[in-house]
Formats: structure tokens, C-alpha cells, sequence
């Protein structure tokens, strides 16, 4: 109990997105906490409860064989179910917080379980009030999904409809979607069993609509799109790509040859060589774009 108090802590879900640079000094916590349950339904949603230690992608799974829609974009994401609110997963259009209900986890301070509504985890683009005030203070143990019965697909995303497209699918399922998900994400990115990668290793950054109208003076191709009413999302991944980093490597790093914004472990680099190389990447993009980019992934130091 003593020892529980006094040292540093560290919850692991399934460490996809996670670097370290060193040994961690303290106690590592795996979520191992399984299970899945339908809490209540209404006429139109199923509330569903996962263990935070589910794995994400056969949670999905298992939502969509319930016939339940709201996650289908979010399939084969590596991960947890108890890391996925934490950074707010998203692709193809679709947040957690879309379909996120509630979660329960546990204070480390004082070992009390609390219940977290929507609004209290103040969700975010890749960000929640675990990633700020309340970082490092928590063990998440479930999470609660509204789940649709009649659901609405969300193919917005270009990628999706080509796919769709392709496999000359009219009127899609939300299995359809699963699947066109799942072969977009194995066409660029690469399978972390295989080759070591923590997805996206930058967010797409957020700069003001004067920087953004700038930018598309001086690059006409650049990959942007409207956030707020004052601010563009810039696409890093073609940012980088026009620095040259897209499928360079040294020695045992480098940024992916499908997707430049995927920093990947062909074997062998330490946390320490990975990390800079993204500062290479990061001092590049700044020079040409005049534009700092923010690192995704959790750094153990
Ligand atoms: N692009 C390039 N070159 C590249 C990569 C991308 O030009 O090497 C361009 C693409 O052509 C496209 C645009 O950039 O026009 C966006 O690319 P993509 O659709 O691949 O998505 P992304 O913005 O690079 C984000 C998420 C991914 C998520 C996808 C799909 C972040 C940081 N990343 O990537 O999430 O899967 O959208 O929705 O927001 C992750 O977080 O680990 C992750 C993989």
C-alpha cells in the first residue's frame, strides 16, 4: 500500500501508442479488466459497456456482428478500449466522443471510483482532460458506447466511398464500412506486429485562416481544411512528404513509404534515435512551412 502511494505510475493499455526513451522508474499498471455488456437499450440505442482492457478493434468487432452503428469507422485502430477515450481516437471522419456515453475509472490518489459523463471529459481534437488536468491521475476501468440500431453510415471521407466504389457496393452495411476501413488501413499503414510504429507520430496542426490562405498562395496543393470558424487543419503527412522524408530512412528509422506521417522502427533504433528523427522532421516542416508540429504519441522519459 505504502509502495502503491509512493511510486510513479504508469497505466499500459495496449502501448500502441506509447514511446519510451528509458527504463520507467516505478510501477507500470496493465489493464487487463475484460468483458462486454449491454447496460440499457432505448428505441433507438444500445448503451454498451466495455472493460478498459478490451482490445479495441475486437470490441468493434463485436459491435457491429450486435448490428450496432457508431463505430465502424474506427475499425482495426490499434489499442485498448480504455486508452481510446483518453486521446479521443478518430478516422475517417468519426470521433470517440461521437458515440462515447460515459466512463468509470479510479483515482490513484485516493483509490475512489468516479463516474465520467461526456462534458466532464472535455473532448477534444486527439485530446481529453486525461491528456491535461487530470493527466496520469486515473485508472480508466470501463467505458460506455450509445450505440445506434438504425445507423446513420458516415462516408464523407473520400477513401471510404472509393473503396466502396471499388467493391461496387451501393447500399453499404456497416459492416461494408468496417471492412472498406480495415483495407484502407492495411493498404497504408503499417501493421505495428510487423514493423514497430505508433500510428500517426504528429497531429495535423491547427493554424489561423490567414496562415492557412498564406500557405495555399505559396503551395497550391497543400492538403487543408476548414476546424473553426478561425482555423484550418493542415494535413502533416503531406507537409512532410514535400520536406522528403516520405519513405527515407537512416539507419533503422524513418517516416513510412505509404503514409509520411507514421514514423516508424524498421528494427533496433532506441526511443532516443526516434525521437530525433522526429525532431529532424519537426525542424524541416518549420523551416519550409513555417509550422510547428505537435507529437502525437505519449514519450516515456
Ligand atoms: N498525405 C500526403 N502524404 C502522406 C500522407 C498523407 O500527401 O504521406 C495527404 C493525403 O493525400 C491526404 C491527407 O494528407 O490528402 C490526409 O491523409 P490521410 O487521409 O492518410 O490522413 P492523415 O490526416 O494523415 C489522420 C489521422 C489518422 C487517421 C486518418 C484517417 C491524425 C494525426 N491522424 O491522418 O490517425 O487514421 O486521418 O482519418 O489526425 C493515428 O492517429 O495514429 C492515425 C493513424
Amino acid at each position: 500500500d505504502v509502495q502503491f502511494t509512493h511510486l510513479s505510475k504508469l497505466v499500459l493499455g495496449g502501448g500502441s501508442n506509447v514511446l519510451f526513451t528509458g527504463d520507467f522508474d516505478g510501477l507500470i499498471i496493465l489493464n487487463k479488466i475484460c468483458g462486454t455488456s449491454t447496460v440499457r437499450e432505448t428505441d433507438d440505442l444500445v448503451f454498451v459497456h466495455a472493460g478498459a482492457g478490451e482490445n479495441w478493434h475486437q470490441f468493434v468487432l463485436k459491435t457491429i456482428s450486435m448490428g450496432l452503428g457508431g463505430l465502424e469507422n474506427l475499425s482495426l485502430i490499434p489499442g485498448c478500449v480504455g486508452a481510446a477515450p483518453i486521446q479521443n481516437i478518430g478516422a475517417y471522419g468519426i470521433e470517440i466522443k461521437n458515440t462515447f456515453h460515459s466512463l468509470e475509472a479510479v483515482s490513484m490518489e485516493e483509490g475512489k471510483l468516479r463516474t465520467f459523463s461526456k462534458d466532464e471529459c472535455r473532448f477534444g481534437y486527439r485530446d481529453s482532460i486525461f491528456k491535461q488536468e487530470e493527466k496520469g491521475k486515473y485508472i480508466i476501468t470501463g467505458v460506455t458506447f450509445a450505440l445506434s440500431k438504425k445507423p446513420l453510415l458516415h462516408l464523407d471521407y473520400g477513401a471510404i466511398k472509393q473503396e466502396l466504389t471499388v467493391k461496387n457496393i451501393v447500399h453499404p452495411t456497416i459492416q461494408d464500412v468496417s471492412n472498406a476501413v480495415i483495407s484502407i488501413r492495411q493498404s497504408k499503414l503499417p501493421d505495428p506486429k510487423v514493423i514497430g510504429n505508433a500510428g500517426s507520430f504528429f497531429k495535423n496542426p491547427e493554424v489561423k485562416n490567414e496562415k492557412a490562405e498564406e500557405l495555399r498562395m505559396q503551395f497550391p496543393e497543400i492538403v487543408s481544411f476548414p476546424f473553426t470558424d478561425t482555423t484550418s487543419k493542415l494535413a502533416a503527412g503531406w507537409m512532410i512528404e514535400k520536406c522528403g522524408w516520405k519513405g527515407k530512412r537512416i539507419g533503422n528509422v524513418g517516416m513510412h513509404e505509404k503514409q509520411a506521417l507514421v514514423l516508424v522502427n524498421y528494427g533496433g533504433a532506441t526511443g532516443n534515435e526516434l525521437i530525433n528523427h522526429a525532431r529532424m522532421v519537426q525542424t524541416s516542416v518549420n523551416e519550409k512551412f513555417g509550422v510547428t508540429l505537435e507529437m502525437e504519441v505519449n514519450i516515456i522519459s
